[in-house]
């Protein structure tokens, strides 16, 4: 595995130690890493109010974006079972990182390499609100 991969996968497996998933039991984490190589993480937080429930990707990228952060390289997902984001998750992921390749780790360490162009065919974005 890629050095930098193995680092965001060890940072995304890490934050899903701090899920707070009591309703799904579905720990997620997520790792994001900036043009300047610094590694931002999350996890899902779950509401008793299900709707209110918040990804592991998009809590990553809330991170990032509170440090000052603009610019991504890629992003990596770690769960049991190696999930792929949420429609909700892939929007957001376009629309802050633009075409960027988004990894799935499971817990045997399998990847799987996505993009986010992929994920989310005919997007909406930014474009059309100008
Ligand atoms: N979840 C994520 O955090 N990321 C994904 O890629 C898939 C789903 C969360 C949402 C919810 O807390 C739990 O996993 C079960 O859906």
């Amino acid at each position: 595995m890629d050095e930098l991969i193995k680092k965001l996968s060890e940072a995304a497996q890490s934050a899903a130690k701090n899920s707070h998933s009591p309703f799904s039991n579905y720990p997620v984490g997520a790792a994001v890493v900036s043009e300047s190589g610094k590694i931002y993480k999350g996890c899902n937080v779950e509401s008793s109010s299900y709707g209110l429930s918040v990804c592991a990707e998009r809590n990553a990228l809330a991170a990032a974006i509170v440090d000052g952060a603009r610019d991504f390289k890629a992003l990596v997902i770690y769960s049991k079972n190696g999930a792929t984001p949420c429609g909700a998750c892939r929007q957001v992921i376009w629309d802050i990182c633009g075409p960027i390749p988004v990894y799935s780790i499971d817990k045997n360490d399998n990847v799987t390499k996505y993009n986010s162009q992929k994920l989310l065919p005919e997007p909406f974005g930014a474009n059309k609100l100008e």
